[in-house]
């Protein structure tokens, strides 16, 4: 009789998605349930930890419960448990992962703790075949990096943000802009209809030897730019968002472009360009990519759009991967704010010690 693939259940709780999914080892999502939260914080105009730890604790259970349901699969066929245990914001994490060693300890099965990180960055790995290593450009809310995967665990941070992370300065921008919560999608849509000629913005970090990121110059610039228009019609709202968009997109071309480079020069054969993070669900973004990833002869992939945000398949098969590889941990394993991915990059800031994006 064949045997059946293992079986991993994913909890993903870092931020403002409470998230499960069922994910088998050769990389079918047998079910997916997510809660989002951004109803709750929108008023907030950013996540509210107390209030994101509490809605976490709310849906979790039943989440996961809908995932068993929807897969027609009984909690004792779970082969292992996978959970974020950081980095992100400490209350939510600690509901995630207490579920995950409570079900783990409960049912008998390994414990996996995951690096919410190593998640976004194994995601492409899920859905197509990506050997390594390669090189991962990291954008979301909490987090900026450029990242040469050398394997499931070992991660060469090779650039990082100096101050705020790519997403952070959409949703930033979208505050000024009074766009809303979350800001991405909201600068995304508006740019759509705008001139991104209209508003010459800087762009950060242009042409700077090592692949690190700034992106708080750039929020000023929109903030003192908008703060000398008299009004700020629909049209200058469109025409900032697409100014604004076009000066993260040359960031992010310029910066990835050196980060090849730098691979290059270190000898390291990466295979791929992978983007990965929340701010990977831009069409923009996405597109510049492809033909940089082209130019320097290099296959480019993206996780579809909802493997991008945070998720709970991601998670599952962060813990395949770990799995594989017979990494699981103890049920002690405590969940952690900050949790760098390559341990032994230096601090760009040497009063921010070992910052690496706000999360990080
Ligand atoms: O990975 P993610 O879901 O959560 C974190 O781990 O941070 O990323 C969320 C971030 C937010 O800052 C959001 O504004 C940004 O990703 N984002 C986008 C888009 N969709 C989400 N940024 C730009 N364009 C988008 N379409
Ligand atoms: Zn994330």
């Amino acid at each position: 009789m064949q045997e059946k693939p293992t079986l991993i259940l994913g909890i993903e709780s870092s931020c403002d998605e409470t998230a499960a999914a069922l994910v088998t080892a050769d990389k079918r999502i047998l079910a997916e349930a997510l809660s989002s939260q951004t109803a709750d914080h929108k008023c907030f105009g950013g996540v509210v930890p107390e209030i994101a730890a509490r809605a976490h604790l709310l849906h979790l259970e039943a989440l996961i419960t809908t995932c068993c349901a929807e897969a027609n699969v009984e909690l004792v066929n779970i082969d292992a448990i996978a959970a974020t245990c950081g980095p992100g914001l400490i209350g939510g994490v600690m509901v995630g992962a207490m579920m995950g060693k409570a079900l783990a300890a409960s049912l008998g099965k390994p414990f996996l703790a995951i690096n919410h990180l190593a998640g976004h960055a194994l995601s492409p790995r899920l859905v197509a075949d990506v050997v390594f290593p390669y090189l991962l450009l990291l954008v979301s809310g909490g987090h900026c990096q450029l990242l040469a995967v050398h394997g499931a665990n070992r991660f060469q941070r090779l650039g990082t943000t100096i101050d705020d992370a790519a997403g952070e300065a959409f949703d930033k921008v979208a505050k000024l802009l009074d766009l809303g919560y979350p800001g991405g999608p909201a600068i995304e849509r508006a740019a759509k209809n705008g001139d991104a000629k209209r508003f010459p913005l800087p762009v950060p970090m242009l042409g700077r030897q090592e692949a690190h990121f700034s992106f708080s110059g750039l929020k000023t610039a929109v903030r003192t730019t908008i703060e000398k228009l008299e009004t700020l019609q629909q049209t200058d709202v469109n025409d900032m968002a697409a100014s604004f968009q076009h000066a993260v997109v040359q960031s992010l071309n310029d910066r990835t472009t050196r980060a090849i480079s730098i691979c290059r020069e270190q000898g390291i054969p990466i295979t791929a360009l992978v983007v990965a993070g929340g701010v990977a669900a831009n069409a923009a973004i996405r597109e510049n990519l492809t033909s940089l990833a082209a130019v320097n002869g290099l296959p480019f992939t993206a996780p579809p759009l909802r493997l991008c945000t945070d998720n709970g398949a991601m998670v599952a098969w962060a813990g395949h991967e770990r799995l594989a590889l017979g990494l699981t941990d103890a049920l002690d394993f405590a969940p952690r704010p900050r949790w760098p991915l390559d341990p032994d990059a230096e601090a760009v800031r040497s009063d921010v010690p070992g910052r690496a994006g706000v999360k990080a």
